[in-house]
């Protein structure tokens, strides 16, 4: 059971809470491998979505999660509901307190916005993706997924390739590896990267060679170019040509490193087709390990005390 309300991001979380989640979510895989899709756990719970933002895997990641173990669920997306008629995010979280919701997991544009929901309603709020802050649920999946194919975290080295600046999945990552022991490596084009990442744990490089050296996991991140609003490079091809993941630069990882990105990815850009595609990759892998990670969220923080 874990002893919070929320689960709004890494940064807070300890290293005992992110290991209860993966243990937990290793266990919910390996039910899901079996094709096991009917929980009891969370029978007679009600889980909301609330997303300010698209999504492809968090949403139906999340919904099919709940649904495996029996709750009630209800999507709500911006485009379709009353914030369209200028409701406010609290007063939404009000309305789905009303209606006896237990969990409401909330993506939105603004970093901030779902600890502000969590102050403001009874039901345990957890965050799938805010603005340019974290995106835990995506981060626990990541490290759910490099447990299972190479063992403890401790110790692996991660190499985090990509739009830096923009992404909530890089930083959430930053602080869950590098609580749980995992050396993690950065590099971007200088516009791409945060000032102050390496006081919040990385390591950024001047090369991907170097980023990528005797790494165990290289990730791959999104070009953002939705939060981007001036050219932050010259063009794609010369983004893929520099600063993106080939075959070539995987060569200065260990062998058989492991390939993974978040999704969506720009085929071509940030990794290139035959990693996407390659025996090393673990994208679609990342897929399952993201409702086996959201049914370990969405139990422990219902589970209630006996
Ligand atoms: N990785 C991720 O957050 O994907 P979606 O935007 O499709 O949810």
């Amino acid at each position: 059971m874990l002893k919070r309300k929320d689960v709004l991001g890494l940064y807070d979380m300890s290293a005992e809470e992110i290991d209860e989640i993966l243990t937990v979510g290793m266990s919910m895989k390996k039910l899901l491998k079996q094709n096991i899709k009917k929980l009891p756990h969370l029978q007679g719970k009600s889980v909301t979505t609330l997303f300010y933002e698209n999504s492809t895997r968090t949403r139906s990641s999340f919904e099919l999660a709940a649904k495996y173990m029996g709750a009630h669920v209800v999507n709500i997306t911006a485009a379709s509901s009353s914030v369209q008629k200028g409701e406010t995010l609290v007063d939404t979280g009000k309305t789905l307190d009303a209606m006896k919701n237990d969990v409401i997991v909330i993506r939105h544009p603004m970093g901030g916005a779902p600890r502000l929901l969590a102050r403001t309603v009874k039901a345990h709020v957890v965050n799938a993706g805010d603005g340019m802050n974290e995106h835990p649920s995506q981060a626990l999946l990541d490290m759910l997924t490099m447990r299972e194919n190479l063992g403890e975290l401790k110790g692996l080295k991660v190499a985090i390739l990509g739009d830096i600046s923009h992404s909530r999945v890089a930083k959430s990552n930053l602080f869950g590896l590098t609580k749980m022991g995992a050396e993690v490596t950065m590099y971007a084009p200088r516009t791409l990267l945060p000032t102050g990442i390496e006081r919040m744990g990385a390591k950024v490089c001047s090369s991907r060679e170097e980023a990528v050296d005797g790494a165990n996991v290289v990730m791959g991140l999104r070009i953002q170019l939705e939060r981007q609003h001036a050219g932050n490079f010259p063009s794609l091809g010369e983004y893929a040509r520099f600063y993106g993941v080939n075959e070539q630069i995987m060569k200065y990882a260990k062998p058989g490193a492991l390939v993974m990105h978040p999704g969506p990815v720009n085929r071509g850009v940030e990794l290139t087709s035959g990693l996407i595609d390659g025996a090393t990759s673990r994208i679609e892998e990342q897929v399952l390990s993201g409702i086996a990670v959201r049914m370990a969220i969405l139990f422990l923080l219902t589970k209630e005390e006996v």
